[in-house]
């Protein structure tokens, strides 16, 4: 509907039904007005399918919802560093949302993984915002393709469950921006998602329901968001706060109570009645939006999803060791199947993106017509591994040619609405795994998990396959993989470390009762453990194969470029082994300028592309880098900003693998606003090019008083003289030396210096 025929219906609406247009009807429906004509439209979780409630409704998956399709959930999608996949599975999840008359889906969540604690990793893409946010991106297109919304969420810094609703997310500006806004940012621009669910915490003290920063300034003013804003489940703290923000609806319904507070406050001159009618037209655009394009008779075909959700899970899974090349195994031989996941695999996680699946397929039922035989291994409700149950398994092994345990996190280790409290899987699994692996020399693990767990026994196993949570055919897909019918492909889409305590955000992890201090800041994952030099698990991006590939020839379009010029990094990748198979050619760049300018990671990453290739083929890849993938969120501009030195250029196949590196020259076309007085450093005067040029003459007098002829150069003065100790002092010395034993420059002169260089 034309936004003026919208705002016409809203002229003619109550102060009443304007405010309790701005809340659920119930539990998943936006209110309809009768009388004008205004339809009820109803929103359902997401991401990963469809939990849509008939009758009872709830926010954390306990009532039942009607039977549906559970694709592989968000940390496997983000593994499969495939963005033209995801947006098919969104294509598919839209055309089961027309089917069922939903006009959005509640997804994609796109909250970073801080800390492998967190229980809603699960449905979480990356530690990586660039990945989580390309990804994210490809889901919401795909499912907006249908003419039905997503909502992106949970926006903003929703990165732990402990104390969701109350706790305060207190980080700083720059990390903000760098790490945990962009894939925000990404989304609304490329994928302009019909709206956004702003979260339960609070940022910086302000809860995000009622936050006009994140609401407005950001979302809308900056980045363009043109749909409304719904809050999370039972988000809202102040409603008409909410109002003033730019919080267009709560959900689910306040019974009234939140929308007499919005009338209260119109009357009382304390809000202004224009931003209820704001939160109407936005709310009014996307529920006319929805019904003049919805396809009800648009077919739901459950059982081409079904094995579509396997398709997708194959490409998700990460082989993560595969010593002696055991896999794939081979169809002829006897296999032991052990393991409860190999019967009831744990494939999705627990909360409000639970999915009532229409049908499931286990590793044990695809494997039908194999030699596969089968020990339960241990019992996960019980999380105990009887010593029967181990006795068993160990005879199945003994007598197979290879032992595959089906393992990883029970439903009960994680799941939305609290933390872990620890990254090790159950100590049954565990023991299960070290016995078997004694018994067969062969032993492959498969893990079912949403997010890193510590491997004890990684040495004594042959091969592991993280299979993450791979939706309700991940059964199919193991198998497929497994025994060769699929070359793995996926690679980690986040650092596996040794263990917990090795994770940057540990100390402060969690928080106390009043909020949790993003103290790491921008080193989340492998920015911090490359640049601690850490050995980890298993690194960002790393995932084989059953073929080799060779990477050769990163060439850059240019060595020297503006920070308004782009550049192109090509790179030549070849299939040197004997099968067809993908890989992940993955782009990093880095500042390679030292602690003179701002901290920055080693390496991020910039880019990435899935290439299929067949024995012997190569194929060329292209990235085009510009602004952004040299930029730093800079807090005196409030922008992103290029520093200008030489840049890193990496390729390869994880952060530990990057065989190929050049360096590109960038040049910044913005000069930081600077206001230098007799404190200010010769260091930071001669680092700018007007400080250089006024206060040149004088810096080098003082060189010589130091000690040296020489005159010093721009970058680093330094470098003209031998003595670094002279150099130094010089370097971080204030200006107001100069008036006394820098060279004996009169006061006047030095503030006439400086007034040409401020000016
Ligand atoms: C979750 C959201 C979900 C909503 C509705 C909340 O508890 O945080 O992700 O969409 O419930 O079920």
């Amino acid at each position: 509907m034309r936004t003026e025929k919208i705002r016409e219906l809203i002229a003619r609406m109550t102060l009443e039904e304007k405010a309790g247009l701005c809340s659920g009807a119930d539990f998943w429906h936006t209110k309809a007005v009768e009388r004008l004509g205004i339809p009820a439209t109803m929103v359902s979780d997401g991401p990963h399918g469809l939990r849509k409630q008939d009758e009872e409704g709830d926010h954390l998956g306990i009532n039942d919802s009607i039977k549906a399709v559970c694709y592989p959930a968000a940390s496997a999608t983000a593994a499969s560093f495939d963005p033209e996949l995801i947006e098919k599975m969104g294509e598919s999840l839209g055309e089961a949302c027309q089917h069922e008359k939903l006009s959005v889906l509640l997804g994609p969540a796109v909250n970073i993984k801080r800390s492998p604690l967190c229980g809603r990793n699960f449905e979480y893409f990356s530690e990586d915002p660039y990945l989580t946010g390309v990804m994210a991106t490809a889901l919401i297109k795909g499912v907006q393709s249908k003419n039905v919304g997503t909502s992106i969420k949970h926006f903003a810094l929703n990165n732990q469950e402990h104390r969701r609703m109350s706790s305060s997310s207190d980080c700083d500006e720059r990390t903000i921006r760098e790490i945990y806004f962009p894939a925000f940012e990404m989304a609304v621009k490329e994928a302009q998602p019909w709206t956004v669910m702003c979260s339960y915490n609070r940022i910086n003290g302000v809860y995000a329901s009622e936050n006009p920063w994140l609401l407005t300034d950001v979302l809308r003013k900056e980045w363009g968001f043109e749909g409304y804003v719904m809050s999370d489940w039972g988000a809202v703290s102040k409603r008409p706060a909410g109002v003033a923000a730019g919080l267009d609806l709560e959900m689910p319904a306040s019974g009234g109570v939140n929308d007499r507070k919005i009338v209260e406050a119109v009357k009382a001159g304390k809000l202004d009645e224009k931003l209820v009618d704001l939160c109407c037209e936005r709310i009014l655009n996307i529920v006319f939006r929805y019904q003049e394009n919805a396809k009800p008779d648009t077919p739901w075909d459950k059982e081409a999803q079904h094995l579509q959700t396997a398709d997708i899970a194959a490409e998700c899974m990460v082989l993560l060791k595969n010593e002696g090349n055991i896999l794939p195994l081979n169809k002829e031989d006897e296999i032991a199947f052990i393991g409860e996941f190999a019967d009831k695999p744990r494939f999705q996680g627990g909360g409000s993106s639970h999915i009532n699946c229409f049908r499931t397929t286990s590793a044990l039922e695809a494997s039908k017509g194999l030699k596969v035989t089968y020990a339960r291994g241990y019992d996960v409700a019980a999380d105990d591994a009887p010593d029967a149950m181990i006795a068993e398994a160990v005879a199945a092994a003994k007598k197979a040619r290879a032992a595959v345990v089906f393992a990883g996190l029970p439903d009960s280790y994680e799941s939305e609405g609290y933390d872990r409290t620890h990254m090790g899987m159950p100590e049954s699994q565990n023991r299960l795994i070290e016995a078997v692996a004694e018994a067969n020399p062969n032993t492959v693990v498969v893990l079912h998990n949403g997010s890193p767990v510590e491997m004890p026994w990684i040495s004594k196993v042959k091969a592991v396959l993280e299979a993450y949570l791979g939706g309700q055919a991940v059964g199919l897909a193991e198998v497929k993989v497994l025994f060769g019918d699929v070359n793995p492909s996926g690679h980690l889409p986040e650092t596996f470390p040794v263990k917990l305590e090795d994770n940057p955000s540990y100390l402060f992890y969690g928080g106390d009762p009043r909020g949790t201090e993003y103290r790491e800041g921008i080193f989340v994952g492998y920015r911090y453990y490359d640049k601690k030099k850490m050995e980890v698990l298993f690194p960002f991006g790393h995932g084989l194969s059953y073929t080799e590939f060779e990477y050769t020839g990163l060439k850059l379009s240019a060595d020297a470029m503006k920070d308004t010029d782009t550049v192109t990094a090509t790179v030549t990748v070849k299939n040197t082994g004997k099968r067809t198979g993908k890989t992940v050619v993955q782009l990093y760049v880095g500042d390679k300028e030292g602690f003179e300018n701002a901290i920055r990671p080693v390496r991020e990453l910039k880019g990435f592309k899935k290439v299929e290739l067949k024995p012997g083929e190569s194929k060329e890849v292209s990235f085009i880098l510009s602004k952004r993938s040299f930029a730093h969120w800079n807090t005196q501009i409030h922008d992103w900003y290029v520093e200008s030195g030489d840049f890193s250029i990496e390729a390869g196949d994880s952060t530990a693998n990057l065989p190929l590196k050049a360096t590109v020259k960038v040049e910044s076309t913005v000069r930081l606003p600077h206001h230098f007085d007799l404190d200010s450093i010769y260091m930071d005067i001669l680092a700018d090019p007007k400080g250089r040029e006024v206060f040149g003459p004088m810096i080098s007098k003082a060189f010589a008083v130091l000690g040296t002829e020489e005159e010093p150069t721009s970058e680093a003065a330094g470098e003209a003289i031998s003595d670094e100790m002279s150099t130094a002092m010089l370097n971080y010395m204030p200006i107001r030396g100069a008036l006394s034993f820098g060279g004996g420059i009169p006061e006047e002169q030095m503030a006439e210096l400086l007034r040409r260089i401020n000016e």
